[in-house]
């Protein structure tokens, strides 16, 4: 198979996947999977807290939370779960940037859900992941801060 073949190929075969994808995702979460916001764990200086939760379905996310006076400069995340996951993630750090950690506590997995503009019935615990990974994180900043 020559370059050109091989690339070709590479190509339809993304874009199987990504139209396979939007069978059971809609398109705004399925561009959040593939281009996730703030992924990634950033280096030690740059946490002030941080929390690993797995979930009922063993999926694990971690958050890395980046506090001052109460509010939340920096959020980042990574996670081995599925997409929806990876997109619930992204989806709570942008929501969490800028904000006070009251504001953070006081989301529910619903607001992610919304945010994501639905996620499929079987995936809707992944935003709960992501809520609850974040929920902890800010359990042990106060516990460690305040
Ligand atoms: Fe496990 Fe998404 S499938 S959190």
């Amino acid at each position: 198979m020559s370059e050109e073949d091989f690339d070709e190929f590479v190509k339809k075969l993304q874009k199987e996947i990504i139209n396979k994808e939007l069978e059971d995702y809609n398109e705004y979460v399925v561009n959040l999977f593939h281009n996730p916001k703030n992924w990634g764990k950033p280096p030690d200086e740059e946490i002030t807290t941080w929390h690993a939760y797995e979930g009922p379905c063993g999926d694990t996310m971690q958050f890395f939370l980046k506090i001052s006076n109460d509010i939340i400069e920096k959020a980042s995340f990574i996670t081995d779960g599925c997409g929806a996951t990876v997109a619930a993630g992204s989806q709570t750090t942008l929501m969490i940037e800028g904000k006070s950690i009251d504001f953070a506590e006081s989301l529910v997995p619903e607001d992610i859900d919304k945010a994501l503009k639905g996620l499929p019935d079987d995936h809707k615990h992944c935003a709960e992941l992501a809520i609850r990974t974040l929920h902890r994180s800010i359990e042990n900043y106060k516990s460690k801060w305040l």
